[in-house]
């Protein structure tokens, strides 16, 4: 019984291995804290693709000090609480820690409440991010889903189906389009 137990304890850890990629936590990019944490009802029914539409960064510490950049635009600019997105992800193919799982965040008026917004760094017009990138959101949304915190019959959308904006950019929104969880 104990030995079943164990095993089971240890598939289900492998499990989570699996779907989740590693997160570079607020600690690690040296967050700040932030003013106010609302929750956020989970499972959320949305996914929103963004991207911040600034700099491009291909390692941890050129994003993390873009993430930093991006918070402090947010809270002192914007007058937020925080940083606005849920997670980012940099073309160092590393998930960076924004509000998380489950606080609401501010990416998207009148969705923030139902959805997990997630934010490419850089600006993707002309060119969307490579294949292993784009991986990299989905093993994110996936391993979202296997946590309980995004419905399994989730849309996904680009941030320019819910307001007018250019977000996500033209060739990250084509590249998106193609996902079969999207619907414009
Ligand atoms: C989100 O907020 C809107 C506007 O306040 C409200 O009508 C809606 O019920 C909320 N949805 C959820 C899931 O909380
Ligand atoms: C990237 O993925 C797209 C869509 O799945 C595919 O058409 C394209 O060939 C891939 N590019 C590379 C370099 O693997
Ligand atoms: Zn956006």
């Amino acid at each position: 019984m104990l030995l079943l137990m164990r095993v089971v304890r240890l598939l289900a850890l492998c499990a989570v291995a699996l779907g989740c990629p590693t997160i570079v936590s607020r600690s690690q990019w040296e967050a700040r804290v932030p003013r106010n944490r609302d929750p956020l009802g989970t499972p959320v029914p949305y996914v929103i693709i963004h991207h911040t539409a600034g700099n491009h960064c291909t390692s941890q510490v050129s994003c993390s000090r873009e993430v930093r950049g991006i918070q402090s635009y947010h809270m002192d600019k914007n007058g937020w609480s925080d940083i606005g997105y849920n997670f980012l992800i940099g073309e160092d193919d590393r998930v960076y820690e924004g509000r998380g799982w489950s606080t609401m965040g501010a990416h998207a008026k009148n969705w923030n409440n139902k959805s997990l917004g997630i934010s490419f760094l850089g600006s993707f017009s002309k060119t969307a991010p490579d294949n292993t990138t784009l991986t990299v959101a989905k093993s994110l949304i996936q391993c979202a889903v296997s946590r309980g915190f995004l419905s399994e019959s989730y849309t996904l959308k680009g941030h320019r189906d819910v307001t007018s904006t250019q977000c996500p950019g033209d060739a990250l929104y084509e590249a998106i389009s193609q996902w079969p969880e999207f619907e414009a």
